[in-house]
């Protein structure tokens, strides 16, 4: 699929105005994409946590690894990143790659214009001073070296601004940039209100996001014995980890770093998921919350019960009746559904 911050980052490669370096480029956030195919070095060490992104980059022959993961020593004389949206985890990762850019090294970001180019730009400019500027395929791509004009204090304070933190008066811990980051998602909210205290056994939370579903399935249900975290986003899964630890000594808990569309790794009594519907780059995308309900099919013992939550236009009715013996709307509100779907005996 075409990816074209992915595509513009390369432009400064492809004209010639910057060399790949002998030693390895670090790629943060990286995405893999036509260009990156055709003119990165494979020597490239690309970090990614979003497990997708992450597979796909391993099936294009890169080296990636996790945030945080052991990957090639820093500091790198090249950095080059596709910063997110969210602007307080854009800076801190304008801070990191400050941090891992060897002292003269180069950095090249580029996001699209309606991904806040124009204000990436401006943070860029703080942290490193005057950019040169290309643009193209409605993206910027900008690039400094790490000189003198680099402001070091600025890059420490970022640093913190996408950490963990508590939420909601101390209830749950956080971080900008994961999804609804700072609140409890009102789709969720629905859905977990609905959850009947009866459900039992071994249960997953897919797509599990900070772990606020989670943290109410064990709540709620005194007879789930165990329970796995899945979800691809490791910044989140993270959260989940601190937010679900007080259920440890009770429940038995996994945390998988998985990408749902690709399968399972077991059977399970309970699914429950509020699954993504837009994709990496902000697109609608109910094919991925179709392949949510195909991989809880595939998983549920028989009997097993999917209990989901969706805006009330997805279609996901055809997947859930061929897939499920009954299918049953628990509820509406809000323009949102919960869906209880309960697998052939
Ligand atoms: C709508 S959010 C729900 C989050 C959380 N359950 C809640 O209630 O706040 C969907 C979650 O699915 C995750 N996700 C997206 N694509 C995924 C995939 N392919 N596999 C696993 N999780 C995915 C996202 O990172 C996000 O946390």
């Amino acid at each position: 699929m075409h990816d074209p911050a992915s595509d513009a980052l390369l432009l400064p490669f492809i004209s010639g105005q910057v060399a790949w370096p002998a030693a390895p480029a670090l790629f943060l956030r990286a995405r893999e994409g036509m260009a990156l195919r055709a003119h990165a070095p494979r020597t490239l060490a690309c970090e990614q946590g979003f497990r997708p992104a992450f597979d796909a980059l391993r099936r294009a022959g890169f080296s990636a690894h996790a945030p945080g993961e052991a990957g090639a020593g820093d500091p790198h004389p090249l950095v080059l990143l596709l910063p997110p949206r969210q602007r307080d985890e854009a800076r801190a990762l304008f801070a990191d790659a400050f941090r891992r850019v060897a002292p003269g090294g180069t950095v090249v970001a580029a996001m699209a214009n309606d991904a806040g180019a124009k204000s990436g730009q401006a943070d860029f400019e703080a942290l490193f001073g005057t950019a040169a500027v290309a643009s193209k395929h409605k993206c910027r791509v900008f690039r400094a070296v790490r000189g003198e004009r680099a402001d070091a204090s600025l890059a420490q304070r970022w640093a913190e601004l996408d950490a963990p933190r508590p939420i909601l008066d101390g209830r749950f811990t956080s971080r900008p940039g994961v999804f609804a980051w700072d609140r409890i998602d009102a789709a969720s909210a629905l859905l977990a209100a609905h959850l009947p205290e009866t459900l039992s056994g071994h249960a997953a939370d897919l797509g599990a996001g900070w772990g606020y579903l989670s943290h109410e399935v064990l709540s709620r249900c005194a007879g789930i014995s165990a329970l796995d975290v899945v979800e691809a986003e490791a910044r989140a899964l993270d959260c989940a980890r601190a937010n679900l630890a007080p259920f440890g000594g009770r429940v038995a808990l996994d945390f998988q770093w998985r990408d749902v569309t690709s399968g399972l790794s077991r059977r399970y009594d309970v699914i429950v998921t509020n699954p993504p519907f837009h994709a990496l780059r902000g697109d609608t995308r109910p094919d991925i919350g179709r392949a949510f309900i195909a991989a809880a099919a595939d998983a549920l013992v028989p009997g097993g019960a999917l209990w989901l939550v969706a805006n009330r236009q997805l279609p996901y009715e055809e997947v859930l009746d061929a897939r499920f013996a009954s299918v049953r709307i628990v509820a509406q509100r809000d323009g949102f559904k919960v869906v209880e779907a309960v697998k052939a005996r």
